[in-house]
């Protein structure tokens, strides 16, 4: 009864100020449907009126700026702990009805701010060394054939490698036995749904999600107790900073959080980047003339559809930056896809470029929380485009019509239909 009255409470709060937000001129006005199609084209609106936004609707501020975001996310001023905003984290606490709301009740490194994250996040490092990442190179490129072997001429390239192979790649990091495996697939899609704020039964799948991978980790990892294997776990198990070690808990929700944060994105990656490339075929032509602009190419992609848009910071102290007055505990929503396109920073932003000089996209974060997966995440890429290119002499877009999803923090196009030709011989580049 009381989380329905808070709820009550709430949904007039948010319809006040979102009217406030119009009259003022800082709601551009776009339909949830429009918005979908081209987020590109809000952020460009309101980018025109101040890199950064007063927004009442968001509790606080919309920063469309690349140097402002970069202040931002560099600014202990700014946290990431969502209990400095007691109104955006009552929204989630209504949505979830009372189930624990995934990533705050039990925390991860991204929730938390300096010095705890500071230490979580040296030992969690230990896991993401490069030579381990670079060990995964076979076996990522074994899980790519395997997924295209069978699919014949005509298929979706989302359900058929986009989403289960960042997947296939966590799970088998984690050492989960291959039997199991479909499961991570299933919390991960699930756990999305924690940031879509007005489907409380999405939200509700969330946090349902989270207990169930939580439990599968408990027994997991206490199954392998005593045992020694060369995986991620081990790797974490070990990892050792000044006598300091992991608890089990904090072990458990980095592993939560590294299904969510490198699969969901991932994903969204391949599939966004593969849609850029067919939407723009000079540039697809080039990259095959030219396999050694892959790496570019991929940064391209992350900077023109960025598979995670935006985050979330709270503020500590009431503060001044780059002309706006931020009061304690407002929400600042900094908008990567916003930033990437800023003109005072990247050269004719909303043209696709895969041979872009000095592309210094935000798209993988910045400062404190700046993502610790990004070299798998641009190996992965760089396998699967390598594999797509170099398997097919065509690859032909059946989507007339994209559809994007609904969740505003990661776009993804929920199909992406193709039709293919091999190459002769299944000549690879
Ligand atoms: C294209 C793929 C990816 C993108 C676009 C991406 C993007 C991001 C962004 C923007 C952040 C910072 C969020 C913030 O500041 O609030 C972040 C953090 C993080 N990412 Fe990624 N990510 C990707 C892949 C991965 C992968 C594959 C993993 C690991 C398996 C991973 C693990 C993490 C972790 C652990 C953090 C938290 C770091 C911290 O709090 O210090 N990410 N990611």
């Amino acid at each position: 009864m009381r989380l329905k009255l808070v709820g009550l409470f709430l949904q007039m709060a948010l319809f006040v100020l979102r009217k406030i937000d119009r009259l003022r001129g800082t709601n551009t006005g776009m339909s949830a449907e429009e918005f979908r199609m081209d987020p590109y084209e809000n952020f460009r609106r309101l980018r025109n009126i101040s890199p950064i936004v007063r927004s009442y609707a968001n509790q606080g501020w919309m920063v469309m700026g690349c140097r402002e975001a970069q202040d931002i996310l560099r600014d202990a001023r700014f946290s990431s702990d969502i209990h400095h905003n007691w109104f955006f984290l009552n929204v989630l606490r209504v949505g979830m009805g009372g189930r624990p709301i995934p990533f705050v009740d039990h925390p991860t490194m991204l929730g938390l701010d300096p010095p705890d994250h500071t230490r979580l996040r040296k030992l969690v490092s230990i896991g993401f060394v490069n030579s381990y990442i670079q060990s995964l190179a076979p076996r990522i490129e074994q899980l790519t054939d395997e997924l295209l072997k069978d699919v014949g001429t005509e298929f979706d390239v989302i359900s058929t490698i986009a989403r289960p192979l960042p997947a296939l790649v966590i799970a088998e990091m984690l050492g989960v036995p291959t039997g199991e495996r479909h499961l991570f697939q299933k919390w991960s899609d699930d756990l999305t749904g924690a940031t879509i704020l007005g489907r409380p039964d999405l939200m509700r799948k969330a946090s349902d999600a989270e207990q169930a991978m939580r439990e599968y980790l408990m027994a997991f990892i206490e199954s392998r107790t005593g045992q020694s294997h060369e995986d991620f776990i081990s790797l974490l198990l070990n990892a050792q900073q000044d006598d300091d070690r992991l608890t089990h808990e904090e072990l458990i929700g980095t592993c939560v959080l590294l299904l969510s944060a490198g699969h969901e994105t991932t994903t969204r990656l391949i599939g966004n980047g593969l849609y850029a490339l067919l939407q723009h075929p000079d540039q697809l032509q080039k990259l095959r003339d030219n396999m050694d602009l892959l790496d570019s190419a991929i940064e391209e992609m992350l900077r023109y559809e960025p598979p995670f848009q935006m985050t979330v910071r709270f503020v500590t102290e009431k503060t001044e930056l780059h002309d706006a007055r931020f009061s304690k505990n407002q929400l600042v929503l900094v908008c990567f896809a916003g930033a990437n396109r800023d003109p005072r920073q990247f050269d004719d932003p909303d043209k696709f470029d895969i041979t872009r000089a000095n592309n210094r996209h935000i798209s993988f974060g910045y400062g404190f929380h700046m993502c610790l997966g990004m070299t798998l995440a641009r190996f992965e890429a760089r396998i699967v485009f390598r594999e797509l290119l170099g398997r097919y002499a065509e690859i032909t877009c059946l989507e007339t019509q994209p559809t994007w999803g609904i969740n505003p923090f990661f776009r993804d196009l929920t199909h992406l239909n193709v039709i293919v030709l091999e190459h002769p011989g299944k000549h690879r580049i």
